[in-house]
Order: structure tokens, then sequence, then C-alpha cells
């Protein structure tokens, strides 16, 4: 039944005229091309210029980004995932992931929270050369290391290790700030007290809200440091959450720390299949690896060419994706763990090391593929881009 007062609407005779008319010759969707990958871009997008607006320091050697769009909210993301900055150095064209640390319900801005490494290239670039109002190239949001709800307790453990502390952040963030039914028990593991990220927030956070307890674990700590300090050990992670049964495990942080951090866990009978990791980079030492072999030093040099194209130099002891990079050759990359398979080319000759667990499909195994942000020369190497 039509009641009539919709008869009186200002355009009722325009729309009743336009739905007679697809009835008899159906509809035109023409007029919508393009408007469904318009909305995908929105959502997905494969690259942002997003603009410094603000630089937080965060500690001595660690400074918040905030990032935003000129063009309106950013794309939604879940807590705990990461964008790739991409960036120009000298003549090298590379890109780092970096956690998105902000919760995702503050679609305003993303910060990214870096953290100063030794040597390091591109930490170093951000924290000394951007500035407020400066232009940053990134990928949209990216990784699954977050919380799923089909998948995961509600009682979550998480192991940080220095900067890894920056998923949780956001994922701290958002549950305490939504009120979600979530338990958090962060262990945050970090060489000095004053290199703790977000201590005074995360302290005043834990005393406000009862479902989050957290747990700095100093290296070195001074004299009369009354926290826990060393290392995240099982006896601690017992003494703090009590039976492990009925949690998820989180671990985030530089690959050292899942060696000694793994086997604790798995001590605290612990199913592997309920430990979610994320590794931040490659290792400092790829050589101290299980099954990197031992007449190969990671000073070793050999030479990559590249079928069609140039040859370039690399080392043993750098991922050949970095030796691409410093030699002007330019590939997809995402995730620089051995994860995404953005940065895959196929090894026609020559052996790689690829350490144990990097997940390269089987059919990209059997047909010479490898992720070349995981994968070390071991010889002169021949490759397909
Ligand atoms: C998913 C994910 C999320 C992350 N989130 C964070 C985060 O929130 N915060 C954070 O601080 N870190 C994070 N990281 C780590 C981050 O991506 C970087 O690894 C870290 O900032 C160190 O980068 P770097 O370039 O300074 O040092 P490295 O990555 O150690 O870079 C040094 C490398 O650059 C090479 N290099 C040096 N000079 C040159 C040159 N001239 N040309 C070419 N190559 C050169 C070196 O050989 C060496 O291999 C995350 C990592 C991952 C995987
Ligand atoms: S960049 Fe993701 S696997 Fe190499």
């Amino acid at each position: 039944m039509r009641p009539d007062i919709l008869t009186k609407i200002e355009g009722y005779d325009r729309v009743v005229r336009e739905r007679e008319t697809c009835r008899k010759y159906g509809t035109d969707f023409s007029v919508e091309r393009g408007a469904v990958e318009e909305y995908v871009r929105r959502l997905h997008p494969d690259r942002m210029h997003l603009k410094v607006a603000e630089i937080i320091e965060e500690t001595p050697s660690a400074k918040t980004f905030r990032l935003v769009s000129p063009n309106g909210p950013l794309p939604p993301f879940q807590a705990g995932q990461y964008v790739c900055v991409y960036c120009d150095i000298g003549s090298v064209r590379t890109g780092r992931p970096y956690s998105l640390s902000s919760p995702p319900g503050h679609r305003g801005y993303y910060d990214i929270t870096v953290k100063a490494v030794e040597d390091g290239f591109v930490s170093d670039h951000l924290l000394n050369d951007i500035r407020r109002g400066d232009i940053l190239e990134t990928s949209g949001p990216e990784g699954h290391f977050h919380f799923n709800p089909i998948l995961h307790d509600r009682a979550l453990v998480l192991l940080a290790g220095g900067s890894g502390v920056t998923p949780f952040m956001s994922m701290i963030r958002e549950s305490l700030e939504s009120g979600l039914e979530r338990t958090f028990w962060l262990f945050h593991g970090d060489r000095e007290p004053g290199e703790a990220m977000f201590r005074e927030e995360l302290e005043r956070l834990a005393a406000r809200f009862t479902n989050l307890r957290y747990i700095p674990v100093i290296e070195n700590p001074s004299p009369g440091y009354g926290g826990a300090c060393g290392y995240i050990t099982a006896d601690l992670i017992r003494r703090e959450i009590g039976d492990a049964a009925g949690k998820t495990f989180f671990i985030c942080g530089p690959g050292e720390m899942y060696r000694f951090c793994i086997p604790e866990i798995l001590s605290l009978e612990v199913p592997a299949g309920k430990i979610r990791r994320e590794v931040f980079g490659p290792p400092k030492s790829i050589s101290r690896s299980p099954g990197w072999p031992v007449e190969v030093r990671e000073d070793d040099r050999f030479i990559v060419s590249v079928k069609g194209g140039k040859s370039i130099p690399a080392k043993a002891g750098e991922p050949l994706l970095v030796a691409l990079e410093r030699g002007g050759i330019v590939i997809p990359s995402l995730c620089r763990s051995g994860e995404c398979s953005q940065c895959r080319l196929k090894l026609l000759a020559g052996r790689v090391y690829q350490p144990e667990g990097t997940p390269v499909r089987r059919s990209d195994r059997q047909h010479g593929y490898i992720h070349s942000c995981a994968a070390y020369p071991l010889e002169d190497l021949e490759i397909l881009l």
C-alpha cells in the first residue's frame, strides 16, 4: 500500500518513472563503472601520501610520528597491523614496516612509533631527517598480527621486546577506550628503564583498569631497581598469569627474543597454535641462526646477476632484497620479514640461506621462488625478477 504522504516528497514522480524504466528495460549500471574499484582503493590503498602532523618524543631514542591524510579519514585497520614507509635515502629506494600504535577508532590519524637501532638506515633517517609538515609515502594497513574473535581467547598474554610494544599499544588502547571484553597481561622487555616506551601511559592505564596488568622487565636495571629484571621467563609469566590455559599469547620483538621466549611459553604447556608472533625485521646476525653453513662468513661477498639485467655485489650477511636496493634495483616489498611474499623472485642458479620457517608456499619452493627479504646469498646467484 502506498501512503499518500510519500507522493508529496520532492522528486517522488522522477523516482517512480526511473523505477518503471528499469523494470521495463533493465538497470543501467554503466554510470556506476569504477565506483566499486574506487571504494576498494579507498579502503585498501596500495600507496598513501601522509603528512607528519606531529612528532612526539617518547624516550630519548624513540619518536611517534602522527600522520594525517589531506583526504580526510584514513582507511580502517585492525589493531596490530602495520604500514610500510617507503623512502629515498641517497640513491637508495627502500621501505620499512612500522606497526600502527594508535587505536583503530581514531580514524583522523595514524601513529607510528620508531625506535633508534644500532647502524639503523631507515630508523636513523626518520628520527633525524623527518620534520613536521613532511610527507611520508606509505602502504595501506597490512598484516595478520591482530586479535581474531573466532580464534583467540579474550584473555591475552602479550610479550613485547623493545619497539615490539607498538602493536600492543594499539590493541590495549582500543580495548580500554571501547570497553571491549578482553583482559591483558603485558610483559615488556627492555634494556634500560629509560628506554621503555609508553611506560607512564601504561602504568596509568593499569592503575585505572583492572583488565590490564603491565609488567616491565628490565635487562640491565640500575642498582636498587624494584621491578622485574632479566628476561621474560616461564617462571615470571606463571607468577603473573597463573594457569596458562584459556589464554592466547602474542609475541612481538626482535628474532633473538623468540629463540628465548618461545621455549619458555611452550614449557607452560601452551599449545603452539595459541602463540601468535610478529618478527620485527631480519636478525642482527644471521649466521647464528640454525642451519647456517659454517663455511660461509657474513662478510663473504658474491655477485648477483639479474637475468636480462645488471649484476650487483651482495654480502652473505645481508638479505638479498637489501643488496638489490643498494644496487639500484627496486622490487615490491611490504613486510620485510618473509611473510607477505611481495618480494618473491625466482632463483635460477646458486644457493641462498632462508631461515627455518620462512613461509614460502610449497609450489613456490618447487619452482625455485624465494622471498628475497629473507634470503641470504651463499654463493654467486642468477635471479629472475
Ligand atoms: C611488521 C613489522 C612491524 C614493525 N614495527 C616497528 C615499530 O613499530 N617500531 C619500530 O621502531 N620498528 C618496527 N619494526 C622494525 C622496522 O621495520 C625496522 O626494521 C627498524 O626500524 C630498523 O630499520 P633500519 O633500516 O633502521 O635498520 P635495519 O633494518 O637493520 O637496516 C639496516 C640495513 O640497512 C642496510 N643498509 C645500510 N646502509 C645502506 C645503504 N646505503 N643502502 C642500502 N642498504 C643499507 C644494512 O645493510 C642493513 O641490512 C617493524 C618490523 C616489522 C617486520
Ligand atoms: S617483503 Fe614480505 S615477504 Fe619479503
